[in-house]
């Protein structure tokens, strides 16, 4: 019997006699079945099930609860990383939306600088890595997304909960706009300067933008739950967790080690020679995602391929439109994905649908 189907049978008992009874009377009886079928359409639209994968339209930090203790064997996740709208109650409305992004409007989304960004995220992730300390199995590897701006605050949430800091990966690309304002306008409306000086110093400062640098890189943190003073062969025996797997090549021909910096890009024979991990498929986003981040399937691939075996279970509380779900099935992996917005979600159960058609 469901929660939700034993909820509602207490409740009604509660209030109606007759179910109390052997034999309730047809009518109350039509009447609570009625109640209970509804009540698990609600449940069951918000969980969706194909082959090894589930995922959940809820907020993770209620859902991980409901876990079982030591039953993941990896987390793979790209979390909101508390700028401007992109929240723990991340809004696709409001994000999508032109207007009022920011404080200044034409800046683009993310840009917002706010010291209390740090502290919000440190607080969520602290949370969300308290309860999934206790999921995960011991040595299991716990890998987040993140940005250069904001990759401490993450990396201490992990820590600060339990989990060792084993690693810091990068995922270089070379598509990015760079983000310094240049200062001209802000001259210009100092009412303490006189045309001339602003003149000149608009000129003096040409070259000078705010300290936004390009951003190429995207820092993964990699963090592992204690072995419980276990060596690597007894975590890998007891729980098959702990160890890499390095039969996983790099480079043109794959036939490089794996390193801590990963490209989906040819950028220069020595780099790609090195770092390439095979190209994502262009047109794997789906023309109807509306999802602002989304990830290419081939670098989750290979970072599932690289952290977890075969058949393990890997949970991503972030699941956003359902990228880790897609590599996860194309790698043989179950997987758990939690999304808390109802759109993206549908986006997700939409693209899972279309792979496996
Ligand atoms: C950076 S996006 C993930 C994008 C994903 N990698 C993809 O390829 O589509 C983060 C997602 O976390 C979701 N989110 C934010 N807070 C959440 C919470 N408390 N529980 C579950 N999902 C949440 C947001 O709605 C957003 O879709």
């Amino acid at each position: 019997m469901t929660k939700t189907k034993k909820k509602c049978q207490e409740e009604f008992s509660n209030v109606n006699p007759h179910l109390k009874r052997k034999n309730p009377c047809k009518k109350v009886k039509e009447e609570v079945e009625q109640e209970i079928e509804s009540s698990d359409e609600e449940e069951n639209s918000k969980i969706f099930k194909i082959d090894d994968i589930t995922i959940v339209n809820a907020d993770c930090l209620n859902y991980l609860e409901t876990l079982d203790d030591n039953s993941l064997d990896c987390c793979i996740t790209d979390p909101p990383y508390f700028i401007d709208k992109l929240d723990n109650k991340w809004n696709s409305t409001k994000v999508t939306a032109r207007k009022n992004n920011s404080h200044i409007k034409h800046l683009p989304k993310g840009m917002k600088f706010d010291k209390n960004q740090v502290k919000e995220l440190y607080e969520f992730y602290f949370k969300l890595s308290k309860i999934l300390i206790n999921k995960l199995k011991p040595g299991g590897f716990f890998l987040s997304f993140s940005s250069p701006r904001l990759y401490h605050a993450i990396a201490m949430g992990c820590d600060a909960a339990g989990f060792e800091i084993r690693d810091m990966l990068n995922w270089v690309y070379t598509q990015s706009m760079s983000k310094g304002m240049s200062v001209s306008h802000i001259i210009r409306k100092n009412k303490n300067l006189t045309c001339k000086e602003k003149e000149e110093m608009i000129e003096a400062y040409k070259n000078f933008k705010t300290p936004m640098i390009r951003s190429c890189a995207e820092p993964i943190c990699v963090a592992v739950k204690p072995r419980n003073g276990m060596t690597y062969v007894e975590t890998e025996i007891n729980f098959k967790t702990g160890l890499i797997d390095f039969s996983n090549k790099v480079g043109i021909n794959s036939d490089k080690v794996i390193a801590n910096v990963m490209t989906l890009e040819e950028i220069n024979p020595a780099f790609d020679n090195n770092f390439l991990v095979s190209k994502p498929n262009k047109k794997e986003k789906g023309k109807d995602n509306t999802h602002v981040t989304v990830k290419p399937i081939k670098l989750m691939e290979h970072l599932i391929n690289v952290f977890s075996k075969k058949g393990a279970t890997i949970l991503d509380p972030f699941l956003g439109s359902g990228t880790t779900a897609i590599a996860c099935k194309n790698t043989k992996r179950k997987c758990i994905g939690i999304e808390l917005n109802y759109e993206y979600f549908n986006i997700s159960k939409y693209r899972l649908n279309k792979e496996l058609s």
